[in-house]
């Protein structure tokens, strides 16, 4: 392949790599305030912002469903239905962001890559889309 034809065929390659994940790599579409960040992480037992909830419904639809269930059942990651019950909101919320460094020093994180064999991916989230998607798995009925 000429350089040229290489740069022309790059964008469309790693568009080709990706449709399968449904816009793995698209940051548009999903606008939400990132005044957003600016409010500390919500408690368990807060009032859910459903709004917000939603916009992170269709984040994890696109960019989680590939690899997390929200239900019983192992996908190549685990079941998230209920992990706001068994994790910290900012635990969470750096799985999200930083899913790299924590898979090095995180002990919980480790132990769960040991478990499941598949890193965690890196889904190149913004902040106030980690934030809506953490609302939306907030508002997952769990078990408590
Ligand atoms: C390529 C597959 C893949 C994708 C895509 C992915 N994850 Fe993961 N995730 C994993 C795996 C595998 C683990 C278990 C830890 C590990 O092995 O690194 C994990 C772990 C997690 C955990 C910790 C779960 C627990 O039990 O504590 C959270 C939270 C999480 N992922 C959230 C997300 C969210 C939210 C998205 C979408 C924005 C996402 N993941 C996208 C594979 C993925």
């Amino acid at each position: 392949m000429t350089k040229r034809n290489w740069i022309l065929g790059a964008p469309l390659l790693a568009w080709a790599l990706c449709a399968p994940l449904a816009g793995c790599r698209d940051q548009s579409g999903y606008a939400i305030d990132p005044a957003v960040v600016e409010k500390p992480l919500p408690t368990r037992d807060a009032p859910v912002d459903v709004a917000l909830a939603g916009a992170g419904g269709e984040i994890f639809q696109k960019r989680c469903v590939a690899c997390h269930k929200l239900g019983p059942g192992v996908a190549v990651g685990p079941d998230l239905s209920a992990v706001y019950a068994r994790r910290e909101p900012a635990w969470i919320q750096a799985m999200m962001l930083n899913p790299d460094s924590m898979l090095r020093v995180d002990s919980v994180a480790r132990a769960l890559l040991y478990q499941y064999q598949v890193p965690m991916l890196d889904t190149e989230l913004s902040e106030p889309q980690a934030r809506a998607v953490l609302e939306f798995l907030r508002a997952q009925p769990t078990p408590r």
